[in-house]
């Protein structure tokens, strides 16, 4: 596991970048002419509730750095399960963590995702480049497809492995942006496509966080009988607002990330 939590992020972020590539143009485009505004508010990782990859040994990377879990969410209709996790250096990124719940899916969906994960070996997942390690196993576009009937979530983990699903960029923080709806305009007119289930903006000011969101890029991926393009990772943007105590909100809601999770749809 890494030693250093600045390192990990860096790693993450080229990991994120090389198969997100409109995320160094969304920089461009929201930072100020210093480039030194775009913070990252958290990143999102996603994973299966098998006992070698659950939520809690991706979790386990950061608490080695000191992070401390703080909120649970839960997602019915997707059934997801998920926590958040803070450092104490609220300067730091924040992590979502989330695991598909196999008891509650298909046979199929079990079986073939417990087959996918029983290839990685164990040492993998306690490697220091585990959260970034992507695929450890073979998958055919069938399968993929197969997956993606059942679950849009089975499906990107399936292909893409263990790897940042999001970086968000914080608006709070943005020097020439006041509002979420300024960057949605800017990025809208830029000709990023924004993901509008449940609308453009998720979240309010009376729940402490508004979030939007491109779609994610279309990237190719390496199956074993061929090359596809399907969705990779995608960008978020968030605005926390401050409780009574006067600190900015530093948790999720559950209705607005359940509609962040169809960033990745396929369309
Ligand atoms: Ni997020």
């Amino acid at each position: 596991m890494h030693t250093d939590v600045n390192a990990l992020f860096a790693n993450l972020w080229q990991d994120y970048v090389a198969v997100t590539p409109s995320a160094k143009k969304v920089h461009q485009l929201l930072g100020s002419s210093q480039q030194d505004d775009v913070s990252n508010d958290h990143i999102a990782l996603r994973t299966f509730n098998l006992e070698k990859v659950n939520l809690d040994k991706l979790a386990a990377h950061f608490l080695a750095l000191g992070y401390e879990q703080c909120g649970e969410y839960h997602f019915e209709a997707k059934k997801l399960y998920a926590r958040h996790y803070e450092h104490p250096d609220r300067n730091q990124p924040k992590v979502f963590i989330s695991e598909l719940l196999l008891d509650k899916c298909s046979a199929y969906l079990r079986d073939t995702i417990t087959a996918l994960v029983a290839q990685i070996p164990a040492d993998a997942v306690i490697a220091a480049n585990f959260l970034y390690s992507g695929v450890h196993w073979q998958l055919s576009q069938a399968t993929y497809e197969h997956l993606l009937a059942e679950s849009e979530y089975a499906a990107w983990v399936a292909a893409w492995g263990y790897r940042a699903n999001h970086f968000t960029v914080s608006v709070n923080e943005l020097h020439s942006f006041s509002s979420l709806e300024q960057v949605n305009t800017t990025l809208k007119q830029a000709g990023f496509l924004l993901n509008t289930s449940g609308g453009e903006i998720k979240g309010t000011p009376e729940v402490y966080l508004e979030q939007s969101s491109t779609l994610a890029d279309l990237q190719p991926v390496q199956f074993s009988d061929g090359i596809a393009t399907i969705p990779s990772c995608f960008y978020e943007f968030a605005r926390r607002y401050p409780l009574a105590n006067g600190m900015l909100y530093s948790g999720f809601v559950a209705a607005s990330a359940d509609k962040i999770f169809e960033s990745t749809n396929a369309r």
